[in-house]
């Protein structure tokens, strides 16, 4: 589990462990555009302003994951406790 914290928005979004950040979001009333939902076609590509992705797509390229500056919510999760994004 971690949090999503989307700027400038005010919402603090918790991500349960069985359920896609794309999706807790969603929940929340935040909809990410979304088509593949595996991690392949990056439509769900967003910025990352904060905190550390676990990137588990085979979209981005490796030098796109260290920049550490986007992830794919449709599948991608948090290695740190919150991700802060900006939609
Ligand atoms: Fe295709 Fe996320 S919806 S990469």
């Amino acid at each position: 589990p971690f949090e999503i914290e989307v700027e400038g928005h005010g919402a603090i979004v918790a991500v349960a462990a069985g359920q896609s950040a794309a999706e807790a979001l969603a929940a929340a009333g935040i909809r990410i555009p979304l088509s593949c939902e595996q991690g392949i076609c990056g439509t769900c590509l967003t910025t990352v302003v904060g905190g550390v992705p676990d990137h588990r797509d085979s979209y981005l390229s490796d030098a796109e994951r260290a920049a550490n500056d986007c992830f794919t919510p449709c599948c991608s999760r948090a290695a740190t406790p919150r991700l802060v994004i900006q939609l």
